[in-house]
């Protein structure tokens, strides 16, 4: 059928037509924000799981849902060498170039000059006051150096901004597991002053699994600062309504059975469900998708999957680091553990620390506990067997 109407969305972060399975998160959500505004205050949410499962979808569900509201949101990604000062200086300056103006309130104003102390250091040109005389207005001072000391300031004085509205603001962090040891701590402690104090501020982290260990090895406290979700791979009964519900809308239908052969390929994974639906959309003749089209859209998907999702992983290790795949994938998507790995290595732990850390940090295995190395994307042990050993 038409390509062009096809309403699957396989890829990074692209909203689904039909976001199903997530309406705890979304509705704890709307009450943390509901809360804010009211004054009070609302526990963060961290959002955890394998790569491929929604977690950036709704992360961006969230930022629109504050946005809606006209609060202030920022959002931001966590990168390998970018500090998380420069990162949210950044996503800060959308949102406050869009309020400021010389008629702006005086905490607005105030927010202005102490996110441009923050980003003094990294940005000395000091092109953050948007062209405002802010001489005869407090703040500033965001600029010790110390980042929980300038971020605690900055994102009080945008909170405060925002509660002079009635509003609030988000501070939205997605692969927070990459956020340096150091400013996960600080990013916490604010979180943690702002929700004994009141601010009118909330906060949504989302990762790998392996980041609520994280957050708790930074502040012990985590484990009670945070709400936990887990995001995982959808039942049955959602699974089928990600394939039935975005096909309904464009008035078409799929045969019982071939939603069954779907689901049950995809084994509820949301990436792959989008990849086998729009494959068995573009394969069908029409006017509904059968039994042969999801056979023709699977096979097609699954050839898809390892051309580019599956082989964009593996091209990305190094031999050495393949090998030590090749290890692991003996256990399958369980995780194995480092000892096991090194042992069919003819290895000693120690020695496979380096590769095993340049896997982590290429995001390929993420470790689930201590000592146990896991894949990040369910399916990548079988493609691995797949691939012929050089
Ligand atoms: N609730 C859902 N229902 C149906 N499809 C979904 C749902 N959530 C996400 N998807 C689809 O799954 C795919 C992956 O979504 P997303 O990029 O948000 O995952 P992620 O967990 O952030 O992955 P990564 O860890 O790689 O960043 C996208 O194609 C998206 O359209
Ligand atoms: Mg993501």
């Amino acid at each position: 059928m038409d390509p062009v109407r096809n309403p699957y969305s396989p890829g990074a972060g692209r909203r689904p037509a039909a976001l199903v399975g997530r309406d705890v998160q979304l509705a704890e959500w709307d009450v943390a924000l509901q809360r804010v505004e009211a004054g009070r205050t609302a526990q963060p949410a961290v959002l955890y799981g394998l790569r491929g499962v929604g977690k950036t979808v709704l992360l961006s569900e969230f930022a629109r849902k504050a946005i809606d509201r006209n609060w202030i949101v920022t959002r931001l990604e966590a990168r390998a060498g970018t500090s998380l000062r420069e990162a949210i200086g950044d996503a800060l300056h959308g949102p406050l170039a869009d309020l400021a103006r010389p008629s702006a309130g005086q905490r607005l104003l105030r927010a202005v000059k102490t996110m441009a102390s923050f980003r003094a250091s990294v940005d000395p040109g000091g092109a953050w006051s948007f062209g405002l005389d802010l001489s005869q207005v407090g703040g500033g001072g965001a600029d010790t150096g110390v980042l929980e000391v300038d971020l605690t300031k900055v994102l009080h004085d945008v909170a405060a901004a925002a509660a002079e509205e009635g509003k609030g603001l988000a501070v939205l962090v997605d692969e927070a597991q990459d956020v340096a040891d150091g400013e996960l701590a600080a990013l916490c402690s604010t979180a943690h002053t702002a929700s004994q104090a009141g601010w009118a501020l909330t906060v949504g982290l989302a990762g790998l699994p392996s980041l609520p260990r994280i957050l708790a090895e930074a502040k012990s406290y985590s484990e009670r600062l945070f709400s936990f979700h887990t995001i995982g791979n959808l039942a049955a009964p959602l699974a089928a309504e990600a394939l039935t519900a975005p096909a309904a809308a464009e008035s078409v239908a799929w045969e019982d059975a071939a939603v069954e052969h779907v689901v049950s390929q995809a084994a509820g994974y949301p990436y792959f469900l989008q990849q086998f639906g729009q494959d068995s959309w573009n394969d069908a003749a029409g006017p509904d998708i059968t039994l042969t089209d999801a056979r023709v859209g699977v096979a097609n998907g699954r050839a898809a999957l390892d051309t580019g999702f599956f082989r964009i992983r593996w091209d990305r290790a190094t031999p050495a680091e393949q090998r030590y795949l090749r290890a692991m994938a003996a256990d399958g998507d369980a995780g194995s553990g480092s000892g096991d790995v090194a042992s069919r290595l003819d290895r000693k732990i120690t020695s496979l620390g380096p590769t095993r850390a340049n896997l982590i940090a290429k995001g390929l295995v993420y470790a689930p506990e201590h000592g146990v190395v896991a894949f990040t994307v369910p399916g990548m042990a079988d493609f691995i067997r797949r691939q012929p050993d050089r």
